[in-house]
């Protein structure tokens, strides 16, 4: 597996290393050479993922710090006023790219349109603005993270051997275009076993902003309206996973009913050590991280790049530039990996109670 992760990280190396540069000195260019270069990257919140200041804002100044380059990282907190403020005061203070992780489409849009009127260059990072102006779309794949998570909970429910399982969706934010995505993905794994009546679809209901908190009420009300009658949770990330695996251990259900989640994180990787959790999709976020730092600095300095790849926006109809990179599962064997990759530390995830769980799973 650990090969695995090189070889996803030499595609992602591949298609960026095929980009060929065009530099832009047409003049009708604002963010041309006349202007320090300088982006602004405004994150979503920290709560729906540990990963955006854990790991996107790390790697991403990481990779800006290397190329020498000024830029100014900011966090929105799930408010989409503030989105908007930072994104003013960016532009004011003289971005010459801006790449942003929108919190919905519509004000996502306006910052987008905001920032091409003043001639500055945007990116759409990790989320599909739809409708948008951005440049650039840099991601994972969704629908493959998707299909990961419908084959992942195929696979838990196979080998826990319940005859006909229901299984409940906790889907994304309704707002986010990537849970449109992982939605499309899921479903083109279960469906087929709904529409055969060899799996019973259960509650199917989205998560506003990802909220972890709701998502709890949210799977309780599930498990109370089915009589308890769940047998398998799909559930888009880690945190979501979390919430429903935090209900069913007050039934003494944890560990019975498989979860799944997405993001690697800490605790999701503790609750697939612990077998409260069946997988999550490991996104290597510095991939993700350094494909969009590139392709920023070349629009901070003027430059366009090629990324030999389109994706639709199907509101907008645009073909947007994108780089779309490769998901990967994890079950409790290779939990190793995420660890190997230097995504979360062994500290993180080993702490007091799940040390024996670690060295079991061949953690060291
Ligand atoms: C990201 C996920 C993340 C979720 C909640 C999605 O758009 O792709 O990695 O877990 O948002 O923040």
């Amino acid at each position: 597996m650990r090969k695995g992760f090189l070889a996803v990280g030499a595609v992602g190396l591949l298609a960026l290393g095929s980009m060929t540069a065009c530099g832009n000195d047409s003049g009708d260019d604002q963010a041309g050479s006349d202007q320090t270069p300088k982006i602004g990257v405004i994150l979503p919140d920290s709560k729906s993922s540990v990963r955006w200041e854990s790991a996107d804002r790390k790697f991403l100044e990481e990779a800006f710090k290397a190329a020498g380059v000024e830029y100014d990282i900011q966090n929105a907190q799930g408010d989409k006023s503030a989105f908007q403020t930072i994104a003013d005061q960016m532009i004011t203070s003289g971005v010459t790219a801006l790449m942003i992780v929108n919190l919905d489409s519509g004000t996502g849009k306006a910052v987008l349109d905001k920032a091409k009127s003043q001639g500055v260059a945007t990116i759409d990072y990790d989320r599909l603005t739809l409708g948008g102006s951005a440049e650039y779309y840099v991601s994972f794949d969704n629908e493959a993270v998707g299909k990961l998570q419908g084959e992942g909970l195929v696979k838990c429910l196979t080998d826990q051997k319940v005859e006909n399982p229901v299984v409940a969706y906790l889907n994304g934010s309704p707002t986010d275009n990537n849970a449109t995505l992982f939605k499309n993905g899921y479903d083109s794994i279960l469906k087929p076993k709904f529409d055969a009546n060899e799996y019973t679809k259960g509650p199917d209901q989205s998560v506003p902003d990802w909220d972890n908190a709701q998502a709890a009420t949210i799977f309780e009300q599930m498990l109370t309206q089915t009589g308890g009658k769940i047998d398998g949770v799909l559930s888009a990330n880690d945190g979501l996973g979390n919430a429903a695996i935090s209900v069913l251990k007050k039934n003494n259900l944890n560990g019975k009913v498989p979860v799944t989640g997405q993001d690697a994180d800490p605790q999701g990787l503790q609750n697939i050590l612990a077998g409260d959790q069946c997988m999550t999709v490991y996104k290597a976020v510095k991939q993700e991280a350094d494909a969009a730092a590139e392709l920023a600095i070349a629009l901070a300095k003027g430059e366009r790049k090629e990324t030999g790849q389109t994706v639709k926006d199907p509101e907008g109809g645009r073909d947007v530039p994108a780089v779309l990179l490769t998901p990967t599962a994890i079950f409790k064997e290779n939990v190793k990996d995420v660890i190997a990759d230097g995504y979360v530390t062994k500290e993180q995830v080993c702490t007091a109670d799940f040390a024996t769980l670690c060295t079991e799973a061949g953690i060291s």
